[in-house]
């Protein structure tokens, strides 16, 4: 029978991992932007992979069902890549909120009831979440295990609690790892395994804005004063994802891993500890 994975945000990201897992699968590529999904359609077409392309949001319940639904329609739902997710610099508290702490939480719900036996996901977190001081121990509790709907009722996420968008995608990423936590719990009813990935900087169409934009010196420092001394790429991000969502990683759930280059050491107990920039 056909495997199905399903795949969100058509960035280098996903399709990197795409490559590495998707052979013989059917790979359904969902992106807000249809035309981006369009465009790595094509590019994992012409290198021998089957994927269908659709336009879907990520914080949209019925978006992902109706994506999970069409996944189903070709075979039961083995592998979950999570690659969709919008950038501080991109939007506002509000909408980054909605994205990638919302957003994530339902898309691992509704992914949670209907993934097989032996199956397993990963999603993109980042290494901002590591760089936020620690919430309190409630606070970590509700991001894990409130109900999805009630999540950006809470009141440290609203936005008179959060200084800006960059702080809403910290809360998110964190969010992320805690809401993995509590979900590859779920997931493991079905058999199945689920995983966060948080990497620092990758090169991907974004990251190359950034760098040659005006922040493009905030980038450099960091990447100077990171123990790897450069920016990561998809293909490494790809690497681990491999290791997660293989058998090779059978025992590995719940889990969130840095892969950053060193930039959060350094961050915390290097040169690029914020009293030394
Ligand atoms: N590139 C990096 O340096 C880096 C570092 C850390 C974390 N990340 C994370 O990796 C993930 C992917 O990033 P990327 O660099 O590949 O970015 P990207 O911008 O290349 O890809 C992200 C894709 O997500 C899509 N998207 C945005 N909002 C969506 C929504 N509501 N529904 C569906 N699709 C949506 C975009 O259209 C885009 O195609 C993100 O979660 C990002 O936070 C990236």
């Amino acid at each position: 029978m056909t495997k199905v994975m399903l795949v969100t945000g058509a960035g280098q990201i996903s399709m990197a991992i795409a490559r590495r897992i998707g052979a013989g699968c059917k790979i359904i590529l969902g992106d807000k932007n249809l035309a981006n999904a369009e465009v790595i359609a094509k590019t994992l077409r012409e290198a021998g992979f089957d994927v269908e392309a659709l336009k879907m949001d990520l914080s949209d319940r019925q978006s992902i069902q109706n994506k999970i639904a069409l996944g189903q329609s070709y075979g039961p739902i083995h592998y979950l890549v999570n690659g969709a997710g919008i950038s501080p610099s991109q939007a506002s508290i509000e909408t980054v909120l909605k994205v990638d702490l919302y957003g994530t939480a339902i898309l691992l719900e509704e992914v949670g009831k209907v993934i097989a036996k032996g199956g397993s996901g990963v999603t993109i977190s980042s290494q901002s979440g590591f760089r936020m001081p620690a919430l309190t121990a409630d606070q970590d509790r509700f991001l894990a295990t409130v109900d999805t709907e009630e999540l950006l009722a809470l009141d440290f996420l609203q936005s008179d609690q959060i200084s800006d968008s960059l702080h809403a995608y910290q809360l998110a990423k964190r969010a992320n790892e805690k809401r993995v936590m509590a979900e590859a719990v779920k997931w493991s009813q079905n058999g199945a395994r689920l995983n966060a990935i948080a990497p620092g900087i990758i090169v991907t169409p974004l990251a190359l804005d950034e760098f040659n934009g005006p922040s493009g010196d905030f980038y450099k420092n960091m990447l100077a004063k990171s123990p790897a001394g450069r920016p990561g790429t998809a293909d490494e991000v790809a690497n681990l994802a491999e290791l997660l969502m293989s058998d090779r990683g059978a025992y590995i759930t719940g889990s969130t891993m840095l892969i950053d280059g060193g930039a959060t050491a350094s961050y915390f107990y290097g040169p690029l500890q914020p009293e030394q920039k």
